[in-house]
C-alpha cells in the first residue's frame, strides 16, 4: 500500500470522478472542488450525473475517504492537485483552456509545496504556459506533472487500474516521483518525460487511434468495391504481431468527446506551429464521410427516402455510455430527417430527444422497428445481436437490416429473411468484376458489390428481392 497522500481533484466530471474514486480506492484522502452546487448536491447524496459501470460501487464503497466540495480552500491541505477539468475546442479547432486557468486563479497559497498534476488533455506547450503563469503570480512553490489520462468511457475503472503505462512529464524530476507513488499498488509501465512530450503522447496516442479506425474503414470501402470481407481481412491483418488487432473495426466511424476533438487539436497545433498534417486531415474526412455511407446504403434498396421510415437503433457514441457527444447516430439520423424520412431511434441509456427534432424516440427495439421500412445498427449494443429474429421480421414494413457495425452474421441474417448490408462485407468477388463470367455453380450475385448502372440493374438474390424490394407490407 502507498504512503496516503491527500489528493485534490479539479473538476467533478468524468475524468475528475473516475480519478478520485480510483485514488480512495488506492487509499487516499480526496477532496473533489466543483463549481456547480447542484453536482456537488447530487454527489453527496450518492447520485451520479452519467452512467459509466463500476464508478457508482467505487465512490460507495469509499465514500468515507471523498469529500466533496464548492470551495477551492478545502483544497489547501493536499499534496497533488489533479486538474480534470474540460478543454473543449473553440471556433478555431483550438482548445479551449479557460476552465485550465480559472482552476489556476482559484489556486489555495500555501506554504507547502503542491504540485499540480494535469490530467486533463491539453496543447503541448499548455504545461510551460502554465509554469510562467505559476512563476508571474509568485506561486514558485508549487511543482507541475503532466499526467495525461487513457480512460476510455465505459471501463474508465478497469483502465485507471490497469493502465497500459503511466505518462509523468515533469519539470522537477522530484515532482514526478510524488506523482508516480500515488500509483503504488498499480503494475504498469512508467514513461518519464519532459512536459512538452507527455502532453504529445496523449494527442498522438488518440490521433493515431483514428488513424487506424480511419484506414480500416476506408479498407471496408474499398472490400465492399472488390468482394473481400473486411471482418476477415482485419483478422489476418491485425494477427502481424507488428500491427496488433486493436480499434481495427469497421463501422459508421469514430465519435465520442475525445478523438474528434484532439485530432483537431494537434491538426491545429501543427498548423499554429507552421506543418500542415496533411494524414490527420485525411483521416477526419474519411471519417465524417464514413456516417453518411449510411444514406447511400438505404438508397441502393429503397430509392429516395423520403417518407420512409427507418431505426435507428443505437445513439450513444460507443456501447456502455449513454454519452451522446459527437455520436455518429446524431449526423446519420440528421441526414435521414433532412432526406425527409420518419426517423425513430432506441437506446437503452442515451436520450436523443433534445437533439434530434422530428425523430422519435421508441422505448424498445420493437416499437422502433415496427413499420420501419429498414433498420440501422448504429451501435453495437448486446441486446442488438438478436434484431434478426422472426418477431423483428414480422413487425417491419421491409426487413432491410443496415449493420453499421458487423455485429450480425450474413449468412444467419439472410436466411432469417432480411436484406443485409454490413459495412466492408462483399459477398461474391464477381460482383466487382463484370467483365469476367460468374461460373454457374456460383450463387447469384449478392446485395454487395457495385453493378454498372447503378442498383436498379443488379441482380439481387430472390428472397432479397421479394422482402425488402417489392413486397411492402401494409402498416
Ligand atoms: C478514447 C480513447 O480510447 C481513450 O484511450 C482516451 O483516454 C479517451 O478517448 C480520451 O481522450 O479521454 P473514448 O472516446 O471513451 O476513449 O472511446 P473509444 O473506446 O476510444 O471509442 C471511440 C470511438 O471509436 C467510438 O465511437 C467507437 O465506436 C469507435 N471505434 C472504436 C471504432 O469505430 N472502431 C474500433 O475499432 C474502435
Amino acid at each position: 500500500m502507498a504512503d496516503t497522500r491527500r489528493i485534490g481533484i479539479f473538476g467533478a466530471g468524468w475524468v475528475g470522478l473516475v480519478t478520485g474514486g480510483c485514488f480512495a480506492e488506492l487509499g487516499h484522502d480526496v477532496v473533489v472542488r466543483d463549481i456547480v452546487p447542484e453536482r456537488i448536491e447530487a454527489l453527496r447524496g450518492g447520485t451520479l450525473p452519467f452512467h459509466e459501470p463500476d464508478l457508482p460501487d467505487v465512490l460507495a464503497r469509499n465514500a468515507g475517504r471523498i469529500h466533496y466540495t464548492l470551495d477551492a480552500e478545502d483544497l489547501g491541505a493536499t499534496d497533488v492537485l489533479f486538474v480534470c477539468v474540460q478543454t473543449p475546442p473553440t471556433y478555431s479547432g483550438d482548445a479551449d483552456l479557460s476552465y485550465v486557468w480559472n482552476a489556476l486563479d482559484q489556486l489555495p497559497r500555501v506554504d507547502r509545496r503542491q504540485i499540480l498534476a494535469m490530467k486533463s488533455t491539453v496543447p503541448v506547450g499548455t504545461g510551460e504556459s502554465v509554469r510562467a503563469a505559476l512563476e508571474a503570480r509568485g506561486l514558485v512553490n508549487v511543482g507541475y506533472v503532466s499526467n495525461p489520462e487513457f480512460l476510455a468511457e465505459g471501463t474508465a475503472v478497469r483502465d485507471f487500474t490497469n493502465p497500459d503505462r503511466l505518462v509523468l512529464g515533469a519539470f522537477a524530476d522530484d515532482d514526478a516521483t510524488v506523482v508516480e507513488a500515488l500509483y503504488s499498488g498499480i503494475e504498469a509501465p512508467v514513461v518519464r518525460t519532459d512536459v512538452a512530450s507527455a502532453e504529445m503522447i496523449k494527442l498522438a496516442a488518440n490521433a493515431f487511434l483514428s488513424t487506424r479506425i480511419s484506414f480500416i474503414n476506408e479498407i471496408a470501402n474499398v472490400c465492399e468495391l472488390v468482394g473481400a470481407d473486411v471482418e476477415d481481412v482485419a483478422k489476418g491483418v491485425g494477427l502481424d504481431h507488428r500491427l496488433g488487432p486493436h480499434f481495427f473495426r469497421a463501422g459508421v466511424g469514430w465519435g465520442g468527446s475525445c478523438f474528434g476533438k484532439d485530432v483537431s487539436a494537434l491538426k491545429q497545433l501543427a498548423g499554429n506551429s507552421g506543418y500542415h498534417f496533411q494524414l490527420l486531415a485525411a483521416v477526419i474526412e474519411v471519417n465524417e464521410l464514413q456516417k453518411r455511407r449510411v444514406i447511400s446504403k438505404l438508397e441502393k434498396h429503397l430509392g429516395k427516402l423520403r417518407g420512409k421510415t427507418i431505426a435507428v437503433l443505437g445513439l450513444a457514441f460507443k456501447p456502455n455510455t449513454d454519452d451522446l457527444r459527437d455520436a455518429p447516430s446524431l449526423v446519420i439520423a440528421s441526414r435521414l430527417l433532412a432526406e425527409g424520412a420518419i426517423v425513430r431511434t432506441w437506446d437503452p441509456v442515451a436520450d436523443a430527444r433534445g437533439r434530434l427534432r422530428g425523430a422519435q424516440q421508441c422505448d424498445s427495439i420493437l416499437d422502433a422497428v415496427t413499420g420501419a421500412d429498414a433498420a440501422v445498427i448504429v451501435t453495437e449494443w448486446p441486446e442488438l445481436r438478436d434484431l434478426a429474429s422472426a418477431e423483428v421480421r414480422e413487425a417491419m414494413a421491409r426487413p432491410l437490416i443496415v449493420d453499421g457495425r458487423n455485429v450480425l452474421d450474413p449468412a444467419k441474417t439472410r436466411a432469417a429473411g432480411f436484406a443485409y448490408e454490413g459495412i466492408g462485407r462483399g459477398s461474391s468477388p464477381f460482383a466487382a468484376l463484370p467483365e469476367t463470367a460468374e461460373p454457374a455453380a456460383e450463387p447469384p450475385v449478392r446485395d454487395s458489390g457495385p453493378v454498372e448502372g447503378g442498383w436498379e440493374n443488379r441482380e439481387v438474390p430472390p428472397a432479397e428481392t421479394a422482402s425488402a424490394r417489392t413486397t411492402r407490407k401494409p402498416r
